[in-house]
Protein backbone atom coordinates (compact mmCIF):
# COMPACT_ATOMS: atom_id res chain seq x y z
CA UNK A 1 0.00 0.00 0.00
CA UNK A 2 2.42 2.66 -1.42
CA UNK A 3 -0.44 5.09 -1.22
CA UNK A 4 -1.02 5.21 2.41
CA UNK A 5 0.67 6.99 5.28
CA UNK A 6 1.14 5.55 7.85
CA UNK A 7 0.99 7.61 11.68
CA UNK A 8 0.64 5.48 14.58
CA UNK A 9 -1.48 6.73 17.32
CA UNK A 10 -2.48 9.73 14.98
CA UNK A 11 -0.23 12.07 15.85
CA UNK A 12 -0.04 13.84 12.53
CA UNK A 13 -3.52 13.31 11.02
CA UNK A 14 -6.76 14.86 11.39
CA UNK A 15 -9.71 12.93 11.61
CA UNK A 16 -11.82 15.47 11.05
CA UNK A 17 -12.86 19.34 10.86
CA UNK A 18 -14.55 20.65 13.56
CA UNK A 19 -15.63 23.98 15.00
CA UNK A 20 -16.01 23.06 18.71
CA UNK A 21 -12.65 22.85 21.29
CA UNK A 22 -9.38 24.81 20.04
CA UNK A 23 -7.02 23.49 21.41
CA UNK A 24 -2.65 25.53 20.45
CA UNK A 25 -0.56 23.26 22.28
CA UNK A 26 2.64 25.59 22.24
CA UNK A 27 0.53 27.96 23.34
CA UNK A 28 -1.47 26.36 26.02
CA UNK A 29 -4.52 27.52 24.53
CA UNK A 30 -8.23 26.03 25.56
CA UNK A 31 -11.23 27.40 24.29
CA UNK A 32 -14.94 26.06 23.51
CA UNK A 33 -16.75 27.41 20.89
CA UNK A 34 -14.20 30.32 21.06
CA UNK A 35 -14.54 31.27 24.67
CA UNK A 36 -11.17 30.65 26.56
CA UNK A 37 -11.33 27.93 29.46
CA UNK A 38 -9.99 30.06 32.14
CA UNK A 39 -12.86 32.58 31.47
CA UNK A 40 -15.80 30.02 31.14
CA UNK A 41 -14.11 28.10 34.30
CA UNK A 42 -14.55 31.39 36.38
CA UNK A 43 -17.86 32.97 34.92
CA UNK A 44 -20.07 29.86 33.61
CA UNK A 45 -21.86 27.29 35.18
CA UNK A 46 -21.82 23.70 33.97
CA UNK A 47 -24.75 23.50 32.44
CA UNK A 48 -24.37 27.04 30.15
CA UNK A 49 -21.12 25.04 29.33
CA UNK A 50 -22.85 22.03 28.03
CA UNK A 51 -25.70 23.57 26.22
CA UNK A 52 -22.22 25.92 24.90
CA UNK A 53 -20.96 22.99 23.29
CA UNK A 54 -23.46 21.02 21.80
CA UNK A 55 -24.93 24.15 20.60
CA UNK A 56 -22.49 26.04 19.38
CA UNK A 57 -24.19 29.58 21.40
CA UNK A 58 -23.93 30.65 25.25
CA UNK A 59 -27.77 30.16 26.13
CA UNK A 60 -29.76 33.22 27.13
CA UNK A 61 -31.98 32.75 30.23
CA UNK A 62 -34.99 31.40 28.64
CA UNK A 63 -33.09 28.64 26.45
CA UNK A 64 -31.48 28.04 29.28
CA UNK A 65 -34.10 27.11 31.60
CA UNK A 66 -35.59 25.47 28.52
CA UNK A 67 -32.89 23.17 27.96
CA UNK A 68 -32.98 22.35 32.12
CA UNK A 69 -36.55 21.55 32.40
CA UNK A 70 -36.72 19.17 29.02
CA UNK A 71 -33.59 17.21 31.28
CA UNK A 72 -35.57 17.48 34.46
CA UNK A 73 -38.63 16.09 32.91
CA UNK A 74 -35.94 13.26 31.69
CA UNK A 75 -34.39 12.03 34.82
CA UNK A 76 -36.29 8.87 35.58
CA UNK A 77 -34.11 5.70 34.99
CA UNK A 78 -36.45 2.55 34.59
CA UNK A 79 -36.71 0.28 37.42
CA UNK A 80 -35.63 -2.57 35.67
CA UNK A 81 -31.97 -1.02 35.43
CA UNK A 82 -31.76 -1.48 39.37
CA UNK A 83 -31.39 -4.98 38.81
CA UNK A 84 -28.56 -5.06 36.53
CA UNK A 85 -26.33 -2.27 38.75
CA UNK A 86 -27.61 -5.22 41.21
CA UNK A 87 -26.19 -7.99 39.57
CA UNK A 88 -22.41 -6.10 39.83
CA UNK A 89 -20.45 -7.13 42.97
CA UNK A 90 -19.65 -4.22 45.00
CA UNK A 91 -15.93 -4.48 44.19
CA UNK A 92 -16.80 -4.10 40.40
CA UNK A 93 -14.78 -0.92 38.65
CA UNK A 94 -17.11 2.27 39.17
CA UNK A 95 -16.17 2.76 35.07
CA UNK A 96 -16.76 -1.15 34.08
CA UNK A 97 -20.38 -0.34 36.04
CA UNK A 98 -20.94 3.23 33.88
CA UNK A 99 -19.92 1.84 30.83
CA UNK A 100 -22.54 -1.29 30.64
CA UNK A 101 -25.22 1.01 32.57
CA UNK A 102 -24.81 3.47 30.10
CA UNK A 103 -25.44 0.47 27.47
CA UNK A 104 -28.19 -0.87 28.99
CA UNK A 105 -29.71 2.40 28.87
CA UNK A 106 -30.66 1.50 24.97
CA UNK A 107 -32.93 -1.10 26.21
CA UNK A 108 -34.87 1.36 28.63
CA UNK A 109 -34.55 3.86 25.17
CA UNK A 110 -35.23 2.50 22.05
CA UNK A 111 -36.12 5.96 20.96
CA UNK A 112 -32.87 7.01 20.88
CA UNK A 113 -31.26 5.02 18.93
CA UNK A 114 -32.25 5.81 15.45
CA UNK A 115 -31.83 9.50 15.62
CA UNK A 116 -31.38 11.62 12.79
CA UNK A 117 -33.12 14.79 12.57
CA UNK A 118 -31.79 17.90 14.55
CA UNK A 119 -35.57 17.24 17.03
CA UNK A 120 -34.65 13.73 17.54
CA UNK A 121 -31.29 14.39 18.23
CA UNK A 122 -32.33 17.11 20.81
CA UNK A 123 -34.46 13.74 22.59
CA UNK A 124 -31.20 11.85 22.86
CA UNK A 125 -29.29 14.53 24.09
CA UNK A 126 -31.71 15.42 26.77
CA UNK A 127 -32.56 12.24 27.65
CA UNK A 128 -28.47 11.10 28.42
CA UNK A 129 -27.78 14.50 29.92
CA UNK A 130 -30.92 13.84 32.91
CA UNK A 131 -30.39 9.78 33.17
CA UNK A 132 -26.27 10.14 33.19
CA UNK A 133 -25.83 11.49 36.55
CA UNK A 134 -28.52 9.18 37.87
CA UNK A 135 -25.79 6.46 36.84
CA UNK A 136 -23.22 7.90 37.82
CA UNK A 137 -24.84 8.66 41.65
CA UNK A 138 -25.92 5.36 41.64
CA UNK A 139 -22.28 3.59 40.99
CA UNK A 140 -21.28 5.50 43.74
CA UNK A 141 -24.57 4.85 46.30
CA UNK A 142 -24.00 0.96 45.19
CA UNK A 143 -20.01 1.22 46.33
CA UNK A 144 -20.93 2.59 49.47
CA UNK A 145 -24.08 0.52 50.01
CA UNK A 146 -26.61 3.53 50.22
CA UNK A 147 -29.75 3.24 48.84
CA UNK A 148 -30.69 4.44 45.15
CA UNK A 149 -32.19 7.91 44.86
CA UNK A 150 -33.42 10.19 42.26
CA UNK A 151 -32.52 13.56 41.86
CA UNK A 152 -34.73 17.06 43.32
CA UNK A 153 -36.09 19.31 40.36
CA UNK A 154 -35.87 22.04 42.57
CA UNK A 155 -32.15 22.13 42.89
CA UNK A 156 -29.24 23.62 39.85
CA UNK A 157 -27.83 20.66 37.24
CA UNK A 158 -24.76 20.54 39.50
CA UNK A 159 -25.68 20.80 42.81
CA UNK A 160 -28.79 18.16 42.31
CA UNK A 161 -26.06 15.77 41.25
CA UNK A 162 -23.76 16.15 44.30
CA UNK A 163 -27.55 15.71 45.86
CA UNK A 164 -27.60 12.28 44.19
CA UNK A 165 -24.54 11.21 45.31
CA UNK A 166 -24.09 11.97 48.69
CA UNK A 167 -27.61 12.08 50.39
CA UNK A 168 -28.13 10.09 53.53
CA UNK A 169 -31.43 8.49 53.88
CA UNK A 170 -31.54 9.66 57.66
CA UNK A 171 -30.13 13.47 57.30
CA UNK A 172 -31.38 16.65 55.03
CA UNK A 173 -29.13 17.14 52.51
CA UNK A 174 -27.29 20.62 52.93
CA UNK A 175 -25.87 22.92 50.41
CA UNK A 176 -22.39 23.72 50.38
CA UNK A 177 -21.67 26.68 48.26
CA UNK A 178 -17.95 25.71 47.76
CA UNK A 179 -18.67 22.11 47.29
CA UNK A 180 -20.84 22.94 44.44
CA UNK A 181 -18.61 25.43 43.01
CA UNK A 182 -15.59 23.60 43.01
CA UNK A 183 -17.58 20.58 41.24
CA UNK A 184 -18.84 22.57 38.78
CA UNK A 185 -15.41 23.74 37.48
CA UNK A 186 -13.99 20.59 37.71
CA UNK A 187 -16.79 19.45 35.38
CA UNK A 188 -16.55 22.57 32.73
CA UNK A 189 -12.54 22.19 32.67
CA UNK A 190 -13.44 18.47 31.66
CA UNK A 191 -15.80 18.78 29.17
CA UNK A 192 -14.47 18.47 25.62
CA UNK A 193 -10.68 18.25 24.51
CA UNK A 194 -11.23 18.05 21.13
CA UNK A 195 -10.32 14.55 19.31
CA UNK A 196 -8.53 12.45 22.26
CA UNK A 197 -8.50 9.25 22.57
CA UNK A 198 -12.75 8.83 24.09
CA UNK A 199 -13.78 11.62 21.80
CA UNK A 200 -12.12 9.77 18.83
CA UNK A 201 -13.56 6.56 19.58
CA UNK A 202 -17.40 8.29 20.52
CA UNK A 203 -17.19 10.06 17.17
CA UNK A 204 -15.74 6.67 14.95
CA UNK A 205 -18.31 3.94 16.91
CA UNK A 206 -21.16 7.01 16.21
CA UNK A 207 -19.54 7.11 12.46
CA UNK A 208 -21.21 3.65 11.82
CA UNK A 209 -24.57 4.90 13.17
CA UNK A 210 -24.31 3.28 15.98
CA UNK A 211 -26.89 5.33 18.68
CA UNK A 212 -25.58 7.96 20.44
CA UNK A 213 -25.84 5.98 23.92
CA UNK A 214 -23.76 2.84 22.71
CA UNK A 215 -21.15 5.44 21.19
CA UNK A 216 -20.80 7.21 24.91
CA UNK A 217 -20.47 3.82 26.28
CA UNK A 218 -17.32 2.77 23.97
CA UNK A 219 -16.07 6.01 24.70
CA UNK A 220 -16.26 5.27 28.34
CA UNK A 221 -14.62 2.31 28.31
CA UNK A 222 -11.69 4.02 26.24
CA UNK A 223 -11.41 6.74 28.96
CA UNK A 224 -11.14 4.32 31.73
CA UNK A 225 -7.34 3.27 30.61
CA UNK A 226 -4.82 5.22 32.35
CA UNK A 227 -2.78 6.53 29.58
CA UNK A 228 -6.01 8.90 29.18
CA UNK A 229 -8.50 9.45 31.90
CA UNK A 230 -8.00 6.69 34.05
CA UNK A 231 -4.97 8.87 35.07
CA UNK A 232 -6.31 10.49 37.62
CA UNK A 233 -7.13 7.48 39.78
CA UNK A 234 -3.76 6.15 39.02
CA UNK A 235 -2.27 9.72 40.28
CA UNK A 236 -3.63 9.56 43.13
CA UNK A 237 -2.66 6.25 43.83
CA UNK A 238 0.99 7.07 42.94
CA UNK A 239 0.73 9.43 45.67
CA UNK A 240 -0.50 7.52 48.36
CA UNK A 241 1.90 5.02 47.60
CA UNK A 242 4.95 8.04 48.06
CA UNK A 243 3.29 9.00 51.21
CA UNK A 244 3.53 5.83 52.50
CA UNK A 245 6.77 5.38 51.07
CA UNK A 246 7.96 8.56 53.42
CA UNK A 247 7.61 10.83 51.00
CA UNK A 248 10.17 9.86 49.00
CA UNK A 249 9.64 11.77 45.86
CA UNK A 250 12.92 10.91 44.39
CA UNK A 251 12.45 7.58 44.30
CA UNK A 252 9.61 7.87 41.73
CA UNK A 253 11.25 9.85 39.83
CA UNK A 254 14.20 7.86 39.25
CA UNK A 255 11.43 5.12 38.36
CA UNK A 256 10.05 7.35 35.86
CA UNK A 257 13.02 8.21 33.95
CA UNK A 258 14.16 4.36 34.14
CA UNK A 259 13.59 3.05 30.58
CA UNK A 260 13.98 0.00 31.89
CA UNK A 261 10.67 0.49 34.20
CA UNK A 262 7.27 0.66 33.20
CA UNK A 263 6.23 3.06 35.46
CA UNK A 264 5.76 6.58 34.23
CA UNK A 265 4.91 9.82 36.36
CA UNK A 266 1.28 9.63 36.08
CA UNK A 267 -0.14 13.38 35.27
CA UNK A 268 2.82 14.32 33.55
CA UNK A 269 3.10 14.87 30.13
CA UNK A 270 0.50 15.10 27.28
CA UNK A 271 0.31 14.56 23.61
CA UNK A 272 -0.50 18.25 22.45
CA UNK A 273 0.00 20.63 25.32
CA UNK A 274 3.86 21.01 25.26
CA UNK A 275 4.51 23.85 27.78
CA UNK A 276 1.72 24.12 30.02
CA UNK A 277 -1.78 22.36 30.16
CA UNK A 278 -4.05 25.33 31.08
CA UNK A 279 -6.39 22.86 32.93
CA UNK A 280 -3.92 22.00 35.62
CA UNK A 281 -2.96 25.69 36.02
CA UNK A 282 -6.32 26.19 36.92
CA UNK A 283 -7.07 23.03 38.95
CA UNK A 284 -4.04 23.51 41.06
CA UNK A 285 -4.87 26.64 42.24
CA UNK A 286 -8.32 25.77 43.24
CA UNK A 287 -7.16 22.61 45.12
CA UNK A 288 -5.36 25.07 47.11
CA UNK A 289 -8.56 27.27 47.56
CA UNK A 290 -10.88 24.40 47.81
CA UNK A 291 -8.75 22.72 50.57
CA UNK A 292 -8.38 25.92 52.63
CA UNK A 293 -12.04 26.93 52.10
CA UNK A 294 -12.94 23.56 53.23
CA UNK A 295 -10.40 23.40 56.43
CA UNK A 296 -8.76 20.14 54.87
CA UNK A 297 -4.99 19.92 55.26
CA UNK A 298 -3.63 16.94 53.00
CA UNK A 299 -0.23 15.87 52.73
CA UNK A 300 -0.97 14.73 50.00
CA UNK A 301 -1.13 18.12 48.20
CA UNK A 302 1.87 18.95 49.61
CA UNK A 303 3.51 15.82 48.32
CA UNK A 304 2.36 16.77 44.58
CA UNK A 305 3.49 20.15 44.49
CA UNK A 306 7.00 18.83 45.63
CA UNK A 307 6.75 16.33 43.16
CA UNK A 308 6.04 18.32 40.35
CA UNK A 309 8.57 21.19 41.29
CA UNK A 310 11.07 18.37 41.00
CA UNK A 311 9.64 17.34 37.58
CA UNK A 312 9.88 20.96 36.39
CA UNK A 313 13.35 21.39 37.14
CA UNK A 314 14.56 17.74 35.90
CA UNK A 315 16.19 17.45 32.74
CA UNK A 316 14.20 14.38 31.48
CA UNK A 317 11.01 16.28 31.86
CA UNK A 318 12.41 19.52 30.74
CA UNK A 319 14.12 18.27 27.78
CA UNK A 320 10.68 16.32 26.82
CA UNK A 321 8.64 18.87 27.53
CA UNK A 322 6.48 17.21 29.91
CA UNK A 323 4.21 18.90 32.45
CA UNK A 324 1.55 18.26 35.11
CA UNK A 325 -2.23 17.85 33.00
CA UNK A 326 -5.56 17.95 33.89
CA UNK A 327 -4.79 14.59 35.85
CA UNK A 328 -2.32 16.04 38.47
CA UNK A 329 -3.96 18.18 40.97
CA UNK A 330 -7.90 16.88 40.04
CA UNK A 331 -7.97 13.84 42.69
CA UNK A 332 -6.69 15.85 45.38
CA UNK A 333 -9.74 18.00 45.26
CA UNK A 334 -12.07 15.31 44.28
CA UNK A 335 -10.23 13.65 47.29
CA UNK A 336 -11.48 16.62 49.99
CA UNK A 337 -14.97 16.23 48.38
CA UNK A 338 -15.24 12.79 49.73
CA UNK A 339 -15.28 11.19 46.63
CA UNK A 340 -13.44 7.88 46.08
CA UNK A 341 -10.33 7.20 44.64
CA UNK A 342 -11.95 4.52 42.01
CA UNK A 343 -15.01 6.98 41.20
CA UNK A 344 -12.58 9.83 39.90
CA UNK A 345 -12.63 8.71 36.02
CA UNK A 346 -16.42 8.53 36.28
CA UNK A 347 -16.35 12.08 37.80
CA UNK A 348 -13.97 12.64 34.27
CA UNK A 349 -17.13 10.78 31.96
CA UNK A 350 -19.44 13.03 33.66
CA UNK A 351 -17.66 16.20 32.93
CA UNK A 352 -16.95 14.96 29.55
CA UNK A 353 -20.16 13.64 28.72
CA UNK A 354 -20.89 17.17 26.58
CA UNK A 355 -18.09 16.93 24.90
CA UNK A 356 -19.08 13.73 23.69
CA UNK A 357 -22.42 14.41 22.72
CA UNK A 358 -21.17 17.78 20.95
CA UNK A 359 -18.43 15.64 18.94
CA UNK A 360 -21.41 12.90 17.67
CA UNK A 361 -23.29 15.81 16.77
CA UNK A 362 -21.33 17.51 14.59
CA UNK A 363 -20.33 14.43 12.65
CA UNK A 364 -23.74 13.02 12.30
CA UNK A 365 -25.08 16.57 11.15
CA UNK A 366 -21.64 16.90 8.55
CA UNK A 367 -23.24 13.40 7.46
CA UNK A 368 -19.19 12.52 8.08
CA UNK A 369 -18.40 9.01 6.47
CA UNK A 370 -17.62 5.88 8.24
CA UNK A 371 -14.70 5.94 10.30
CA UNK A 372 -12.37 3.13 8.55
CA UNK A 373 -8.56 3.88 8.71
CA UNK A 374 -5.95 1.92 6.43
CA UNK A 375 -3.07 0.23 7.58
CA UNK A 376 -0.24 -1.10 6.11
CA UNK A 377 0.15 -4.79 5.82
CA UNK A 378 3.59 -6.85 7.54
CA UNK A 379 2.39 -10.57 8.18
CA UNK A 380 3.19 -13.32 5.78
CA UNK A 381 3.11 -13.30 2.10
CA UNK A 382 0.42 -16.26 0.24
CA UNK A 383 1.12 -19.98 1.40
CA UNK A 384 -0.20 -23.05 1.54
CA UNK A 385 -2.86 -24.36 4.24
CA UNK A 386 -1.17 -27.44 6.05
CA UNK A 387 -3.82 -30.16 7.36
CA UNK A 388 -3.75 -30.27 11.69
CA UNK A 389 -1.42 -33.72 11.65
CA UNK A 390 1.31 -32.38 9.32
CA UNK A 391 2.25 -29.36 11.26
N1 LIG B 1 6.64 9.87 32.77
C1 LIG B 1 7.85 9.55 32.24
N2 LIG B 1 8.15 9.67 30.95
C2 LIG B 1 7.20 10.12 30.11
C3 LIG B 1 5.92 10.46 30.58
C4 LIG B 1 5.66 10.32 31.96
N3 LIG B 1 4.44 10.64 32.44
N4 LIG B 1 5.16 10.87 29.55
C5 LIG B 1 5.94 10.79 28.46
N5 LIG B 1 7.18 10.33 28.80
C6 LIG B 1 8.34 10.17 27.90
C7 LIG B 1 8.21 8.93 27.03
O1 LIG B 1 8.78 7.81 27.67
C8 LIG B 1 8.95 9.36 25.80
O2 LIG B 1 10.32 9.30 26.09
P1 LIG B 1 11.40 8.89 24.94
O3 LIG B 1 11.32 9.99 23.93
O4 LIG B 1 12.69 8.82 25.66
O5 LIG B 1 10.95 7.57 24.39
C9 LIG B 1 8.61 10.83 25.65
O6 LIG B 1 8.32 11.27 27.00
C10 LIG B 1 7.39 11.11 24.77
O7 LIG B 1 6.28 10.37 25.27
P2 LIG B 1 5.23 9.58 24.38
O8 LIG B 1 4.72 8.43 25.15
O9 LIG B 1 5.81 9.32 23.03
O10 LIG B 1 4.11 10.70 24.19
P3 LIG B 1 2.60 10.46 23.82
O11 LIG B 1 2.12 11.71 23.22
O12 LIG B 1 2.45 9.21 23.00
O13 LIG B 1 1.88 10.18 25.22
C11 LIG B 1 0.78 10.55 27.30
C12 LIG B 1 1.21 11.15 25.94
C13 LIG B 1 -0.14 11.52 28.00
C14 LIG B 1 0.03 9.22 27.05
C15 LIG B 1 2.05 10.30 28.15
O14 LIG B 1 2.69 11.53 28.44
C16 LIG B 1 1.76 9.54 29.45
O15 LIG B 1 1.71 8.32 29.44
N6 LIG B 1 1.53 10.26 30.60
C17 LIG B 1 1.17 9.65 31.84
C18 LIG B 1 -0.31 9.30 31.86
C19 LIG B 1 -1.17 10.53 31.99
O16 LIG B 1 -0.97 11.38 32.84
N7 LIG B 1 -2.22 10.61 31.14
C20 LIG B 1 -3.18 11.70 31.16
C21 LIG B 1 -3.12 12.52 29.90
S1 LIG B 1 -3.93 14.10 30.07
C22 LIG B 1 -5.64 13.98 29.99
C23 LIG B 1 -6.26 12.67 29.81
O17 LIG B 1 -6.28 12.16 28.70
O18 LIG B 1 -6.76 12.17 30.80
Amino acid sequence: GGMITLDPGYKNTGACESAITFLDGEKGILRYRGYSIEELAEKADFLEVAYLLIFGELPNKEQLEAFHVDIKNESHVDEEMKKILDAFPKSAHPMGVLSSLTSALIAFNPISVNVTSKDEMYGAIVRIMAKFPVLVAWTLRKKKGLPLDYGDDELGYVENIHKMMFKRPSQEYKRNKIVIDALDQLLILHADHEQNCSTSTVRIVGSSHAGLFASLSAGISALWGPLHGGANQAVLEMLEAIEADGGDTKKYMAKAKDKNDPFRLMGFGHRVYKNFDPRAKIIKKAAEEVLGDLGIEDPILEIAKGLAKEALEDEYFVKRKLYPNVDFYSGIIYRALGIPTEMFTVMFALGRLPGWIAQWREMRLRSEPIGRPRQIYIGENQRPFVEVDKR
